[in-house]
């Protein structure tokens, strides 16, 4: 609809001046087994890290010269992992305050969209995150709720590393109805996940902290396959491909300044 085309193509743009060398790098990943095999890689060891009572698990240490922190939202009572925003939103604002990075990384699987020319397993450095379930038609409200922020710009990296990129698209579903779907479609989204513009909005109100998305696709949205079923028999997978590529974008922005990636 015209509605979704003129909200989605309003993109804030976040004040990086005044930030510098990458000194501390914090990755948010929302799925422990996602992070497990990033944890052993980087050889980062668990802190006893209280945050305000919450149950983020924080796995941190030296690599290449820089601090590298792994933060994992932590379980749900019934043993589930904190996936969606509302842990997303509040583990980056603690990562925020607790750590001081100089860069928020988010790491993580996506829905990819053949549409956009996505197939399995692709590794995204994204452009962009907002959210396609929020619909406030009411002025004002409608931007707010589709709350589009830019990644920072590191065209270095994706040049580097080959990495594909374009926006990625936020909500509280593993599925999505027809609503989602127009919006997604409006905003050419690369990849859907279910954290990345909370983790941006939470980054923005930190202090503007530059925030990366790499994002590895388990599941084809626009595909035939039952979303659960294609993500479950590919998470594995996802997470030795993120245990191959992190390091490396951690190896490429590692003390380099935030400009020049
Ligand atoms: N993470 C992996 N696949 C996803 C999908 N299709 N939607 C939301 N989050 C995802």
């Amino acid at each position: 609809s015209e509605v979704t085309k003129d909200v989605a193509a309003r993109v804030v743009l976040p004040d990086w001046s005044g930030k510098s060398q990458v000194g501390r790098i914090a990755l948010l990943i929302a799925m422990e087994e996602e992070a497990a095999p990033m944890i052993e890689v980087l050889q980062l060891t668990r802190r006893e890290a209280n945050f305000c009572g919450a149950p983020t698990v924080v796995h941190e240490g030296e690599y290449k010269g820089a601090y590298v922190a792994v933060v994992n939202p932590g379980r749900d009572k019934t043993g589930v992992n904190l996936i969606g925003t509302d842990a997303a939103a509040l583990t980056t604002f603690l990562a925020a305050r607790e750590l001081e990075p100089d860069l928020l990384i988010n790491a993580g699987t996506c829905g990819g969209f053949k549409r956009t020319g996505g197939s399995i397993g692709d590794v995204f450095c994204v452009s962009s995150f907002r959210h396609h379930d929020r619909r406030i038609a009411i002025p004002g409200y409608d931007e707010f709720g589709v709350a589009c922020r830019q990644a920072l710009p590191t065209p270095n990296l994706v040049e580097t590393l080959g990495l594909k990129t374009g926006p990625c698209t936020t909500g509280n579903s593993l599925d999505f109805v027809r609503e989602d779907d127009e919006r997604m479609h409006a905003s050419a989204a690369v990849a859907k996940d279910m954290e990345g513009a909370s983790i941006a909005w939470a980054a923005h109100i930190a202090g503007d902290i530059p925030l990366i998305g790499i994002k590895v696709v388990t599941d084809i949205v626009d595909g035939d396959k039952p979303t659960h079923e294609e993500f479950l028999h590919n998470l594995q997978a996802a997470a030795a491909s993120l245990q191959s590529h992190v390091p490396k974008v951690i190896d490429f922005v590692a003390n380099k300044h935030i400009t020049d990636l």
